[in-house]
């Protein structure tokens, strides 16, 4: 259970630079990029997706993924993550000598052609050609299913069709899957079905969770995932983030909530909660506008404030 005494740990990725960013209205310029990935690097996250090997047209806020992927600092036990759509975006990847490709296809075949302008057919074969570079190299592929728990076109998904799209990138030799939750539709008694359904079908393979807060649920997700055995998860710096490409799609769940959260619950995540809000109090002078992460304005709960006892008159 939960709650129960036994030790548990959770791996978490930070999202912000790639989920984050590519939905700004400004451009982070590419050395504040470098310096707040090296400060993510040192808070003992297990993984951070550093940007996307994407179409500059597409997602220009990205357009430095080159300079950023090369002049960060990388941690020896920080593993460094990039997004990629298509055969290109893996050579770009893997001239920059990242540590794991994450390939995205929305389960929604309708959300897929907005985003990656491809049927999820002509994704899953791009997807082969990228395998087919990989192999024989020390890189690893996670397979994201996006809007795997809705679409905002299509609306809910069966689990069939989850399985079927994991069971593609598992048979092409992805090492792990993600289940994206693109646009905040899930919910808990939902997230723990699906995560039930796939940990019974696939019971070796790593699996993260990816939610978005768009309508409150994300950490009760969270919750609800953990009570079915999901032990690693996305999140962003400061709740920032969102696809570009899906309409009314809003931030990530917050890192540093969500680590408050678990930590609070006495699970483990490894990760400094102290350095991880001090990174996210600068997060608004790079965007130019307040972020939603709350224990950043309300403080950690153990957090407390001077009483003054009100005057005894006499
Ligand atoms: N890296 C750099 N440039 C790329 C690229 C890549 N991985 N893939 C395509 N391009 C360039 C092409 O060279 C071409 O450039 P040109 O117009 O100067 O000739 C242009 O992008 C269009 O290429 P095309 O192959 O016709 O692709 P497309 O227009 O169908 O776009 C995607 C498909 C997926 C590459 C593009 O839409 C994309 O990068 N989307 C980003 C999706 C994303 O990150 N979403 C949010 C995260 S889930
Ligand atoms: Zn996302």
């Amino acid at each position: 259970m939960l709650f129960s005494k036994s030790p548990m740990r959770v791996s978490i990725q930070d999202v912000a630079v790639r989920d984050g960013f590519q939905s700004e209205s400004v451009f982070v310029p590419t050395e504040d990029k470098i310096r707040l990935i090296d400060r993510l690097s040192r808070t003992g996250l297990a993984k951070i997706e550093v940007t996307s090997f994407v179409s500059p047209k597409a997602i220009p806020n990205l357009r430095d993924a080159e300079q950023v992927m090369r002049g960060i600092t990388r941690a020896a036990d920080v593993a460094y993550v990039c997004l990629v759509p298509n055969e290109r975006g893996c050579e770009r990847a893997l001239a920059c000598g990242v540590d794991e490709i994450n390939l995205v296809m929305s389960i929604g075949e309708r959300h897929n052609l907005a985003n990656m302008r491809m049927s999820c057919e002509q994704s899953l074969e791009q997807f082969r050609r990228v395998m087919a570079m990989v192999r024989g190299t020390e890189v690893r592929v996670n397979g994201t299913i996006a809007t795997a728990f809705g679409c905002p076109f299509d609306g809910d998904q069966a689990p069939s069709k989850i399985l079927w799209a994991a069971t593609h990138d598992l048979d092409m030799g992805m090492h792990s899957v993600t289940l994206a939750d693109t646009t905040g539709m899930a919910a808990p008694r939902q997230v723990g079905e699906l995560v039930q359904i796939f940990l019974r079908t696939f019971p070796e393979v790593p699996l993260t969770l990816h939610f978005h807060n768009t309508r409150g649920m994300g950490l009760a997700n969270v919750i609800a995932a953990i009570e079915a055995g999901a032990r690693s998860f996305d999140a962003s710096l400061g709740g920032i983030g969102g696809c570009p490409f899906a309409p009314g799609a809003t931030g990530n769940i917050c890192t540093e909530d969500l680590v408050h959260m678990l930590e609070s619950c006495g699970i483990s995540t490894g990760v400094d909660l102290d350095r991880l809000l001090a990174i996210a109090k600068d997060l608004p002078h790079f965007l130019g506008h307040d972020v939603p992460g709350q224990v950043l304005k309300a403080g950690k709960r153990t957090d407390l404030h001077p009483h003054h006892t009100p005057l005894q008159l006499a």
